[in-house]
C-alpha cells in the first residue's frame, strides 16, 4: 500500500507575507490526514515557510536544485544548501524548467543525483507536449525522460524518489487529462520501472499534475496508479488546496 502524497507548487507567485498567510492557513486547516503534504515554495521564502510550518505535518520542498554540488555557479542553489534549510523534497525537470531554462534530460539526471546525495527526495517531472501527444509519441517521450535518469542514477535510486507525470498541455490550461488518460500513462510508467525492478515499482509514488482542482481531484486520485497530485494554480488558494488534500 503506497502512502498518498499531495504537493503544491507555488511557482513564482506571492509575497513573503502572502506565503506566510497561506502556509498558516494550511497548517491550521489540514487536520488529521494520512497522506504526506508538501509545499514547493520560492527559494527565497523557504526558511520563512519552514518556520511557519514547523509544528505542522506539512513539509517544504524546492522547485529546483543545482546540477552541481558546489563551486563557481553564480545564481544556483545547491542541494546541500537546501538540506541545510530543512528542505525534504525538490522538483527536478519541471516542464517550465525544461522549456524556458534549457534543462536537458542530462542536467535533470544530475539534479536528481545531487538531491539524493543530500537526502532530499527528488520529484522527477516528466510529460509530453500537445504536439507530441498528437503525434502518438507520449510513451516515447516518457521513456526518454525516464531512462535518462535511470541510466545515470540507477534503478535503486527510485526507492527514494517520486515521479510526477505532468502532461504539458494540461499545465495551467484548465485542460486536465481525463482519469483514464492519466491512469494509462501512470500505469505505463510503473510498468517501465517494473521492467527493471518490480519491488521498486510497487512502492513508487507517481503523482499526477496538470490543472488539478478540488472538483477533479477525487476521480484522479481514485485511479490505481495515481498516488497523489502535484498542484500548481490551485495550491495558491488555501481552501481549494485543503479540499484537494482531503480528496485522497
Ligand atoms: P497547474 O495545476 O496550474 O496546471 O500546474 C501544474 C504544475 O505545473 C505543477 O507543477
Amino acid at each position: 500500500m503506497r502512502q498518498s502524497l499531495i504537493m503544491g507548487n507555488w511557482k513564482m507567485n506571492g509575497s513573503r507575507e502572502e506565503g506566510r498567510q497561506l502556509a498558516k492557513a494550511l497548517a491550521e486547516g489540514l487536520g488529521d490526514v494520512v497522506q504526506q503534504v508538501v509545499v514547493c515554495v520560492p527559494f527565497i521564502y523557504l526558511a520563512d515557510i519552514r518556520d511557519v510550518l514547523a509544528s505542522s505535518l506539512i513539509a517544504v520542498g524546492a522547485q529546483n536544485v543545482a546540477d552541481q554540488a558546489a563551486g563557481a555557479y553564480t545564481g544556483e542553489i545547491s542541494a546541500a544548501m537546501l538540506a541545510d534549510t530543512g528542505v525534504k523534497y525538490a522538483l527536478v525537470g519541471h516542464s517550465e524548467r525544461r522549456s524556458y531554462y534549457g534543462d536537458t534530460n542530462q542536467s535533470v539526471a544530475n539534479r536528481f543525483i545531487q538531491a539524493q546525495k543530500q537526502n532530499i527526495v527528488p520529484v522527477l517531472c516528466i510529460g509530453e507536449t500537445l504536439e507530441e501527444r498528437e503525434q502518438g509519441r507520449t510513451f516515447q517521450v516518457v521513456d526518454e525522460q525516464l531512462d535518462a535518469v535511470i541510466d545515470a542514477a540507477g534503478i535503486e535510486a527510485f526507492a527514494h524518489a517520486v515521479i510526477a507525470y505532468e502532461p504539458v498541455w494540461a499545465i495551467g490550461t484548465g485542460k486536465t487529462a481525463t482519469d483514464e488518460q492519466a491512469q494509462e500513462v501512470h500505469h505505463y510508467i510503473r510498468q517501465r520501472i517494473a521492467g527493471r525492478s518490480q519491488a521498486i515499482a510497487d512502492k513508487l509514488q507517481i503523482l499526477y499534475g496538470g490543472s488539478v482542482k478540488a472538483d477533479n481531484a477525487k476521480g484522479l486520485f481514485a485511479q490505481p496508479d495515481i498516488d497523489g497530485g502535484l498542484v500548481g494554480g490551485a495550491s495558491l488558494d488555501a481552501k481549494g488546496f485543503l479540499q484537494i488534500c482531503h480528496s485522497v
